[in-house]
């Protein structure tokens, strides 16, 4: 996940405090605004904002605890950081109990108060984004929505994820980088009745080494230096919902035995606790390797791959799904139009042909940065994809004026998959469709060499 600074909403009745706290939170890009008391402060707080709150417990007017009750009853995700005497940790521990997100004692460094808000506001574009999620869904109910594609493996993929969506069966998501296991790691969670809890996504790979444990399963105030507070880790964090290891392939040796364990006793210790805290979760990991070559070599711990593999999904490269690049390049660039206010652009044949001819190494994830690209692009509309292809040095292996057999040849075989797919493979009806007589259906599935039978959903 991405962090962006969002904004702070600042109440505390020192009003020096307030100027210095604030100049600090600028400087570190945050949006500030400040409130000398807590009535004012909620005047001006809705329950969807993308914000942190922090806020003094002493104060006239409404104190911080009151204040965090209000704010909890509006919305009980809004992370509320709360500045506490020194030395007062019973309010803290209640604080905390009462659903603050943490405390921090004065006086504080700003390294100490900007560590906290950084993992507040991700938490909180976390709460967002999965909110978000939810409504969409609820908007339009449908997978074919998230998980985008025509063709029969993307239609047999939404059929085998369906089927184990709300099961606790731990998923194992194969596929090369942007093909789109995140989305299907969502949907997963999405179409499970733990929907309504958290997906917590965790990229091993993006975690220095000595940073994992910390990170998966927190630590107890005091555990090793530098710890000054208790953390909690994101089996914890994800408790109820659903844990995402991403390129699960990445993990360290050592700490695959541990979460081997977890997996197998439901729950974790802490670092440096020799209490067990039980977990809830359901794991879903992805690789975009090969993970038994990596049990073959001694990288990654067969037990633990048994473990997470109870369902494999395998999302497939891009260009086996020929006839979905131009369903998905016309989402992406609908869907770019709106982000970026610009008036959409209809591609023409020849812009076709290229996308129909390259490799897409990235996979979706390229396509999606092209379809950006090419709506953001100043040049008249033709010249559009044909500059991004020659820029990038991946020029396609068209020659500069594809013949117009060639176009068509291209233009007729995606018209071909597009309709079996909507039929699910069935001849007869793609002949009404098309409005082809049988044999000269058959002898164009020859030519392109498409088969009925992988157009089967099953
Ligand atoms: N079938 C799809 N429908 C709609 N959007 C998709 C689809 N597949 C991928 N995307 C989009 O493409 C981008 C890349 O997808 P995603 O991040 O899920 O890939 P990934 O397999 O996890 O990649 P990596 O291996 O690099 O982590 C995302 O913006 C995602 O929303
Ligand atoms: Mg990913």
């Amino acid at each position: 996940m991405t962090s962006r600074p969002g904004k702070i909403y600042l109440v505390d009745d020192d009003s020096d405090l307030r100027t210095a706290t604030a100049q600090w939170l600028e400087l570190a890009d945050y949006q500030v605004e400040t409130f000398p008391d807590a009535p004012s402060a909620l005047a001006r707080i809705n329950p969807q904002m993308a914000a942190v709150v922090i806020s003094d417990v002493k104060m006239p007017k409404m104190n911080g605890m009151e204040f965090l009750a209000r704010l909890t009853a509006l919305d009980k995700d809004l992370p509320v950081v709360l500045i506490t005497a020194h030395g007062d940790v019973q309010m803290a521990v209640k604080a905390i109990r009462q659903g603050a997100y943490d405390f921090i004692e004065k006086p504080f460094e700003p390294e100490r108060l900007l560590d906290v808000l950084q993992r507040a506001s991700e938490k909180r574009q976390l709460v967002l984004e999965n909110r978000d999620l939810r409504r969409q869904l609820n908007g339009t109910g449908a997978i074919e929505k998230r998980l985008i594609g025509d063709c029969p493996a993307i239609q047999r993929l939404r059929a085998e994820l369906l089927d184990v969506a709300d099961t606790d069966a731990p998923v194992l998501i194969q596929g090369e980088t942007g093909t789109g296991k995140e989305v299907v790691a969502q949907c997963l969670h999405e179409f499970s009745s733990r929907k309504s809890s958290k997906f917590v996504a965790v990229n091993c790979g993006a975690i220095p080494e000595n940073m994992v444990e910390t990170e998966l399963f927190g630590h107890e105030r005091g555990a090793f230096t530098g710890a000054d507070r208790r953390r909690i880790g994101r089996f914890e964090y994800a408790e109820g919902g659903t844990l995402f290891l991403d390129e699960i392939g990445t993990m360290p040796l050592p700490i695959q035995v541990k979460v081997l364990r977890a997996l197998q006793e439901r729950e974790i210790v802490r670092i440096g606790s020799n209490e067990p805290q039980p977990i809830d979760i359901r794991l879903i990991s992805a690789t975009n390797c090969d993970l038994l070559a990596e049990c073959a070599v001694g990288q990654f711990r067969n037990d633990l791959y048994y473990r997470i593999n109870v369902v494999e999904l395998r999302v497939p490269p891009l260009r086996e799904r020929g006839g979905d690049i131009l369903l998905l390049f016309d989402y992406f660039i609908a869907q770019a139009a709106i982000t970026y206010k610009r008036p959409t652009v209809s591609i023409q044949a020849t812009d076709a042909a290229l996308l129909m001819h390259h490799k897409w190494p990235g996979n979706v994830r390229e396509l999606k940065n092209i379809a950006e690209r090419f709506i953001l692009s100043s040049l008249p509309d033709a010249q559009r994809l044909p500059s991004i292809f020659g820029s990038t040095g991946q020029a396609s292996t068209l020659p500069g004026n594809p013949p117009l057999l060639e176009l068509l040849r291209h233009y007729e075989r995606s018209l071909l998959e597009q309709s079996l797919s909507r039929h699910n493979g069935d001849i007869q009806a793609v002949t009404e469709e098309l409005g082809l007589p049988r044999r000269t259906l058959n002898e164009k599935l020859t030519r392109h060499n498409l088969e009925r039978k992988d157009f089967i959903a099953h």
